[in-house]
């Protein structure tokens, strides 16, 4: 998924809710109800995370979704995510991402664009493109879309292991024949790869791939671990010295590719010295949706066991939003403990990743362990460091109830089953 800056503020209007967002200031905050946090201002967000489905053809072991993926029968129906457009472009959001799992398996799919487009909402659709035929996306377009991200695994000349690493036969050839599609039509590419120990070496690759492929940005995302991913993270990790030099490379490629291509980096934690602004901050600039309609702060929240969430189905988005429990919960800092709480980087920071506090310390408040000025973050570095010297056990595979881990000595099937 895009990390996404902050909004810089807007006109917040939903139902009886009318106000400018930038002079709205959070004092309900939870864990010190009587202390309002002077630097918490609540603005309108820029960006909404539509996960329009869980249903996906592929299984990359990395995936964000959670572990319980939810059902077909749970989904909202197309009027459901037509209202939720709808309010989204009231509440000020300008960029929806129609994600998923895959966005496509969704046949009403070109409806929901339909609906963003007419509410003046830019429209990103986040594909793993296998389902994608041509009519398909003319049509797409014609209703509206104004952008393609299409993720990969590794490059066309190593189909093979990125067919592996996602489990879907054939994905990698499909790709490339969507992303030529794209150009064709004249529509935006981004070319998304998550990075790990299975394809770092092909960084250089990728990048050229992406060129090649007509992208006008190509996101190198080493993978964050939560979700599938953390469930993987033995298998995944890359080594530090493999990840320094994925790194010298991108900077060396963004200077000879200037004027060609944008190329972002998002770095492992484990690897960093502060932890990244996670979402741009608790409840500061991006809403995620489920496909049942659970409005979150980020698309790990629900592994936050305590926090309680609000349904579109119950509740206008800009009432979530403003006054939700999940948001309120670790928007602005007054939440914080120690060393975080007088740290002159909690602004800049917000103390990297609450999903991440809560899974590798059982407290969602805790600084987050990527930051070196956490207790835990040497302890934490360590695990990394002997995991990616390992010899790496088999995926798990994302898929619905295949969160439980075969043996290792077990082969990784490759499977085209949708
Ligand atoms: Fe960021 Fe907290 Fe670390 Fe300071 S102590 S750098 S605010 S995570
Ligand atoms: Fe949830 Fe970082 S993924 S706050």
């Amino acid at each position: 998924m895009n990390e996404i800056a902050p909004s810089p503020g807007g006109h917040v209007k939903e139902g009886t809710i009318t106000m400018d967002a930038g002079e709205m200031r959070c004092d309900a905050n939870p864990s010190s109800p009587t202390a309002p946090d002077p630097s918490c201002v609540v603005r309108a967000p820029i960006g909404l995370l539509a996960e329009l489905t869980h249903r996906c053809p592929l299984q990359c072991p990395y995936c964000s979704n959670p572990l319980e993926l939810e059902k077909v029968n749970v989904e909202l129906s197309t009027e459901d995510w037509q209202k939720v457009m709808r309010q989204a472009a009231q509440l000020g959001i300008l960029q929806v991402h129609l994600s998923g799992g895959e966005p496509t398996a969704r046949r009403d799919l070109e409806e929901i664009v339909k609906t963003a487009a007419e509410s003046g909402l830019y429209t990103n659709l986040i594909t793993a493109a296998v389902l994608l035929k041509r009519e398909r996306l003319e049509k797409l377009k014609e209703c509206g879309l104004d952008h393609v991200q299409i993720s990969i695994q590794d490059v066309d000349t190593q189909a093979e292991n990125a067919d592996r690493i996602a489990g879907y036969k054939g994905g990698s050839a499909k790709k490339k024949e969507v992303a030529g599609w794209v150009r064709e039509l004249g529509m935006p590419l981004t070319i998304n790869a998550p990075i790990h120990r299975h394809n770092i070496h092909s960084v250089e690759a990728i990048i050229n791939y992406a060129v090649e492929l007509g992208a006008g940005r190509v996101e190198i995302a080493h993978v964050q671990y939560y979700a599938w991913a953390l469930k993987n993270r033995s298998s995944l990790m890359p080594t530090r010295d493999a990840f320094m030099a994925a790194a010298r490379l991108v900077e060396r490629k963004r200077e000879e590719l200037k004027g060609i291509i944008v190329i972002d980096a998002v770095v492992p934690d484990y690897y960093a010295k502060y932890p990244k602004p996670c979402m741009g901050g608790w409840g500061k600039g991006i809403i995620n949706i489920t496909p049942s309609g659970r409005v979150l702060p980020c698309h790990a929240a629900e592994s936050i066991t305590h926090l309680e969430f609000d349904n579109v189905r119950d509740k206008p988005l800009a009432d979530i939003w403003l006054n939700g429990d999940a948001f309120q919960k670790y928007r602005g800092t007054s939440w914080m403990k120690e060393p975080c709480r007088t740290c002159p980087r909690r602004e800049i920071d917000y103390g990297g990743c609450r999903c991440q506090a809560f899974a590798l310390t059982g407290d969602a408040a805790n600084t987050d362990p990527a930051c070196s000025l956490s207790p835990l973050h040497e302890e934490w570095a360590k695990v990394a460091d002997v995991e990616s010297h390992q010899s790496p056990p088999a995926f798990v595979y994302r898929r619905p109830g295949g969160a439980t881990p075969k043996p290792a000595a077990e082969k990784t099937p490759v499977s085209s089953d949708a």
